[in-house]
């Protein structure tokens, strides 16, 4: 087991791994490995687009350690759980506005002391962003028609001035009218102009069809 650039982040040959956060369970179906008395989890590029985002190339430092974090679209939180794994001392706001998901979601956040679960509309950051304050990282997943102006409003309300992001954009759900390369460019405009630089780009395939994965900071 080798470390990598982002700090907690382990790699064996093409397999990515973090250590796992609760020793013996499996939040994916993942496989598990121990080695020298420290178990880690597999993190499938095939199931967290993050990881993918990873193997594509990204920036060294795009998972600093973080005292807090905003998270929008976390699901079953599949890869909610590795940054659980990687930040064990920081709070991870969760947003996910199924009730569906959020059931799978809140199981895992009992287990797992620095998620913390929120149900709601990452739409409407007002209705969260007393509860969640300032945040170092935000991260955003949620394959909506509004992507950019969705992670603009929640880094206006939430982000602090030397904060990270990572936007995982999805082409398709915002229009099929115009070309994915066309929609990248102009989701780059729309963060510009919100005092967002993008450091980082990679397409997700093979992992992820349609996916761009943007880094950004402020
Ligand atoms: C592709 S899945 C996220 C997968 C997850 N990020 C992962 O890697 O494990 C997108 C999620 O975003 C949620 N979602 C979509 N629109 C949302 C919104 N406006 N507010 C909060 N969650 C939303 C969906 O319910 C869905 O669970």
């Amino acid at each position: 087991m080798e470390t990598t650039r982002w700090p907690g982040v382990h790699r064996e040959g093409r397999d990515l791994y973090t250590v796992n956060g609760e020793p013996g369970t499996r939040v994916y179906g993942e496989p598990l490995r121990t080695v020298a008395g420290i178990e880690f989890r597999q993190w499938d590029p095939f199931r967290s687009k993050l990881a993918a985002f990873l193997l594509a190339g990204a920036p060294a430092d795009l998972l600093p350690p973080v005292r807090r974090a905003l998270y929008l679209g976390g699901a079953h939180g599949t890869t909610v759980s590795h940054l659980s794994d990687l930040w064990p001392g920081a709070s991870i706001f969760v947003v996910e506005k199924s009730p569906a998901s959020f059931a799978p979601l809140l199981a895992l956040s009992r287990r797992r002391a620095n998620l913390l679960p929120l149900l709601a509309d990452a739409q409407l950051p007002e209705r969260y962003r007393a509860d969640v304050g300032e945040v170092d990282f935000l991260y955003q997943d949620v394959a909506q028609r509004e992507q950019a102006g969705i992670f603009v409003e929640n880094a206006e309300a939430c982000l602090a001035p030397a904060g990270r992001g990572v936007l995982m954009l999805k082409a398709r759900s915002v229009t099929q009218r115009r070309s994915p390369n066309a929609i990248v460019r102009e989701t780059r405009e729309r963060l510009g102009r919100a005092g967002l630089r993008i450091d980082g780009e990679a397409s997700l395939a093979p992992f992820s069809r349609d996916h761009v994965a943007l880094a950004v900071r402020r």
